[in-house]
């Protein structure tokens, strides 16, 4: 689905990302992880263009997206960030249905789509279509954003630590909901980033760790709990062990 070729960025002399190679399949809900400034939000808008890699290629579907217009690229993939963005002057509805007016759909589809939509993240319709931005709870604003990055049915979607501003309980609704929306949801390919090392190994099909702009390791969760990759693998999860084992000893 999305495939780097030995991609870099650099701003003057200062490289952060480094020589990326890397193949995402259809289908999966690959998570990115790693540390604050390892180059995770660059990769993602190098993937829709929102920033253009200094060497090397992108392809999305064995097409080099440079030859790509960046508005239909987007188009095909869907993108939510942490400062969810919905337009506050905009009920629910409208603001899922942005994209698919742009694209000239006509009512009927648009406000089937809506529901439909609404259904997928259980916020029914009929309470929450007219309702404002402001008279939602923030994981219901987040949920929202979801479903307008939905609204035209992109192959791809795009998650920059979505849930980082949401309280601990509500964050691993949220994640449940994820998980049961890209389950439900058949062959769409989702990339994640998140710095939370739960949230990455229990969403993930795959998971992508980096550090200083290099992909240290991609593979199953599995797989990396059983066999980091080195030594900096190795230390993300014996850190998350111990953090574990505090919890633990808090209930004993
Ligand atoms: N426009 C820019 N000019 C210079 N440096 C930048 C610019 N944008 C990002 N960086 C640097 O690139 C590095 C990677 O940033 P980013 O991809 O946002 O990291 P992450 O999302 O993993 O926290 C950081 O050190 C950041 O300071
Ligand atoms: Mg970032």
């Amino acid at each position: 689905m999305i495939e780097l070729r030995q991609v870099s960025k650099s701003y003057g002399e200062k490289t952060v990302v480094d020589k990326v190679n890397l193949t995402i399949e259809k289908g999966e809900f690959v998570t990115i992880l790693g540390t604050s400034g390892s180059g995770k939000t660059t990769i993602l808008k190098m993937m829709n263009r929102l920033l253009e890699p200094s060497e090397g290629q992108i392809l999305f579907e064995n097409q080099d997206i440079c030859h790509l217009n960046p508005v239909d690229l987007r188009r095909q993939i869907g993108y939510v960030v942490q400062q969810i963005g919905l337009f506050p002057h905009m009920t629910v509805a409208e603001n899922i249905a942005t994209v698919p007016k742009l694209l000239g759909w006509d009512k009927e589809r648009i406000e089937a789509r809506i529901v439909e939509l609404l259904a997928l993240i259980q916020l029914p319709a009929q309470d929450y279509a007219k309702r404002y931005p402001k008279d939602l709870s923030g994981g219901q604003q987040q949920r929202v954003g979801v479903a307008r990055a939905l609204a035209a049915n992109p192959d791809v979607m795009l998650f920059d630590e979505p849930f980082g501003a949401i309280d601990a309980i509500t964050r691993s609704d949220l994640q449940v909901q994820l998980q049961r929306i890209h389950q439900s949801l058949t062959d769409k390919t989702f990339v994640f980033i998140t710095h939370d090392i739960y949230e990455a190994f229990k969403l993930g099909t795959k998971v992508i760790i980096m550090n200083q702009g290099k992909i240290c390791q991609y593979d199953t969760p599995k797989a990396i709990l059983n066999n980091p990759g080195n030594g900096f693998v190795e230390k993300l999860i014996t850190t998350a062990r111990q953090q574990e084992g505090l919890l633990e000893m808090a209930y004993d």
